[in-house]
């Protein structure tokens, strides 16, 4: 019912099949904050009516120190609890957004955010600008980078709100659940025309999906071929593939996986960390290899690039347990 009432006052639907989750989260905190507040307000206004002066009322009892401690210990535990509520309520829905639901058949998709303007770039190398095409009942999983500032990807619809953010990689992911077209905007200031950084999900009924997807440009080349095609001009191979002697670790397999590292730190391979191991490989070492044995790529690999380099490491095999 509440939410047919929000619905009637203008709530957007959700479109993706996490929105009912973070809906809920946000019913049950303003619900309660609501509730709190109107009760505060009420007593505030029935006591000063009641309570008033008036000829003859006389100044409060003095209260024992007892009945304030039973007091404080009681408004204390009920207000402590119910924050935990929220706490707890915002945690489990979190977990379930950055979990992207096991097994899935993902779609890769990587996003660079430029001021002032959304490019992105699908698994077989069609490029679009200010509009991203995906199919509906599928896991979207975007790749997204910022080529400046930081921004901010917001698809109201999806509930869904990833900061991007200068020298990161970061991974997000959704499932649309309905055909639409959806508003993606910019959420995070990021100069005079941040307002109008502005573009648009088509989401498509999968077979329309595909068959819009081997549209577009003749030249357009699968992501994870690009990346291999970059990480033989680096020649990256002469040092990860070169069998027995290898210098460096094997990429195999590696996307998603948990990495032990010299000193026993375990850190799970995702597209940040590929990223600060071709920027800063020396800060992370994989254990078992020398810290010397691979130069910083740090200006010579643009983020772009990065963003090939690690769709073609993912396209060398990957652990089910990839979360963000
Ligand atoms: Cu980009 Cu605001």
């Amino acid at each position: 019912m509440m939410i047919m009432i929000m619905r009637n006052c203008g709530w957007l639907p959700g479109a993706s099949t996490t929105s009912g989750w973070v809906d809920l989260a946000s019913l049950v905190v303003f619900s309660a904050i609501g509730l709190v507040s109107v009760g505060v307000v009420a007593a505030m206004v029935l006591f000063a009516i009641r309570y008033r002066r008036r000829d003859g009322n006389r100044t409060g009892r003095p209260h024992t120190r007892a009945s304030v401690r039973r007091a404080e210990i009681g408004w204390s535990t009920v207000i402590g609890i119910v924050f935990l509520g929220f706490f707890v309520a915002g945690a489990v829905v979190y977990d379930a957004l950055q979990r992207v639901p096991e097994g899935a058949d993902a779609v890769d998709i990587t996003v660079t955010a430029k001021r002032w303007m959304w490019r992105f770039q699908q698994p077989t190398g069609r490029r679009e600008v200010a509009q991203l095409h995906v199919p509906a009942g599928r896991v979207i999983r975007l790749h997204l980078i910022s080529e400046d500032v930081i921004h901010s990807f917001f698809v109201p619809a999806f509930r869904l709100k990833q900061d991007v953010v200068p020298g990161w990689a970061r991974m997000t992911w959704f499932e649309a659940s309905t055909p639409g077209v959806y508003a993606l905007a910019c959420a995070e200031y990021c100069g005079t025309e941040h307002a109008r950084m502005r573009a648009e999900v088509v989401v498509m009924e999968p077979q329309v999906y595909d068959a819009w997807l081997v549209g577009g440009e003749g030249d357009a080349q699968p992501l994870a071929a690009a990346g291999r095609e970059l990480f033989e001009r680096y020649d990256c191979g002469a040092c990860h593939e070169a069998g027995l002697r290898r210098a460096a670790p094997p990429l195999v397999g590696v996307y998603g996986s948990e990495v032990v590292l010299q000193g026993g730190r375990v850190v799970v391979a995702d597209d940040a960390y590929i990223r600060r191991s071709m920027i800063s490989p020396a800060a992370e070492v994989v254990a078992g290899y020398e810290a010397e044995a691979m130069p910083s790529y740090a200006g010579i690999v643009t983020d772009e690039e990065l963003l090939l380099l690690v769709a073609y490491v993912r396209s060398l095999g990957e652990r089910p347990e990839v979360h963000r």
